[in-house]
């Protein structure tokens, strides 16, 4: 019975495909020496300890004190509506709701899990979805529970969009047009003037996934919506969805959706990857809020992180080929002044040995393949505790690897 699944191993191996744990294990038997340029802890949060959390000046963040600390338990004992909320979930959710400047926000164990239940739950099989070709997995997986008509448009293409929207908005009840504010394996941004426009002209909703933006964006971190609410302070935002994660720059894990109270009490009632899952750990909640205070007052955190794209893509440009093909080599690199680059290969494994060579430097920077992306890349990304040196190194094993 088991050759069924060594024969498909063995299919995926033969188109470079197949992901390797040893690789992985490798990694973490070298784990203290690595440099990683492949985390989406991009302000180095994920990092911080209890003692380090403890060291920060006590009354400036919310957590006081090692006895308040020690007296929250780990784990919840049942979901949100039966014995799994505490205070320290209720505290998050309204810690979020003032930083996102949102009536009120619920919390998921897990970014994929707030996407699946959010989105299965809002869209009804009358209503309709309009949809970036590039949104991430999660919210594709929603849309195969909820059996909604959707419509694709190519990505970030706002014109395909109001083609689309124009033609087929009025058949259907609701409207959701679904996206992302900084792309995950792309680093790019949505044109958020143009969605919000196409979203009031056309009575629809705009659900935008913040986990990538969250924590980078706006005055507080608080994202790019909350960039571009205040650079339009005179819109309604009512038809707006925010999704999120703690898990990027926040550096733990967990996922939530902030809006209107209606929305979120809905939600509450209805989302079933948080009506039917043990609630998150209450001491994970309690490190979120100091995570997102430490953002919200540590400006300096940012300001290094865009400091670093900068110099990142200062060295990149050395090799000219920012979204255009070295014809010797067959690759190009792209940023968008996202944390995010990416350095796209057209044959998958370029790929892998420039990856393994960089892993034999020292540098962990990890491919990304079909299926996940259409053309094969390394996913490089850049974080507010790297070192200009440790870019410099970075940038000089890269260039090698990709010289050869
Ligand atoms: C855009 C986007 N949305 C959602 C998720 C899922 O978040 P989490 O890792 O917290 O489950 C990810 C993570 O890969 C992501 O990149």
């Amino acid at each position: 019975m088991d050759r069924i699944f060594q024969d498909k191993i063995n299919d995926l191996k033969k188109q470079n495909l197949y992901r390797d744990q040893n690789v992985i294990n490798e990694r973490l038997s070298r784990q203290k020496e690595l440099i990683n340029f492949s985390s989406n802890d991009y302000l180095g949060l994920a990092e911080c300890s209890i003692s380090e959390i403890l060291n920060i000046n006590a009354t400036d963040y919310s957590v006081n004190n090692l006895t308040e600390l020690m007296q929250i338990p780990f784990g919840s004992s049942g979901s949100r509506l039966t014995t799994g909320t505490h205070l320290e979930h209720k505290e998050l959710e309204d810690c979020i709701s003032n930083w996102k400047a949102c009536e009120d926000t619920i919390i998921f164990s897990s970014g994929y899990l707030a996407n699946l239940g959010a989105l299965s739950a809002l869209i009804d099989k009358e209503d309709v979805i309009f949809i970036d070709e590039l949104a991430h997995s999660c919210m594709w997986d929603a849309l195969r529970i909820n059996n909604a008509r959707k419509y694709i448009f190519a990505h970030n293409d706002a014109q395909e969009l109001r083609r689309l929207i124009q033609k087929y908005r009025n058949q259907y009840t609701n409207s959701f047009i679904i996206t992302e504010s900084i792309f995950s394996m792309d680093g790019d941004l949505a044109p958020l003037d143009d969605l919000k426009s196409i979203a009031d002209e056309y009575s629809s909703f705009l659900y935008i996934d913040e986990a990538h933006s969250t924590g980078i964006y706006g005055a507080t971190g608080a994202g790019l919506i909350s960039e571009y609410k205040e650079k339009n302070p005179e819109q309604n935002f009512s038809n707006l969805i925010q999704m999120g994660t703690l898990s990027k720059a926040i550096g733990l894990e967990g996922g939530y959706i902030s809006g209107s109270s209606s929305l979120i009490d809905f939600l509450r009632n209805k989302a079933r990857t948080y009506v039917y899952s043990t609630a998150s750990s209450p001491f994970l909640m309690k490190i979120a809020q100091h995570n997102i205070q430490k953002i919200i007052h540590e400006n300096d955190l940012r300001q290094k992180l865009f400091s670093n794209i900068k110099y990142l893509d200062s060295l990149l440009s050395n090799l000219k080929t920012k979204n255009e093909i070295d014809i010797e080599h067959k690759f190009h690199w792209t940023n968008f002044g996202s944390p995010i680059f990416t350095i796209q290969f057209q044959e998958i494994d370029k790929c892998l040995t420039v990856s393994n060579k960089l892993l034999e430097k020292g540098f962990i920077c990890t491919s990304i393949r079909p299926p996940t992306v259409k053309i094969a890349r390394l996913r490089i990304c850049v974080s507010s505790k790297h070192s200009h040196d440790q870019i410099l190194s970075f940038y000089t094993a890269l260039s090698i690897a990709l010289a050869a």
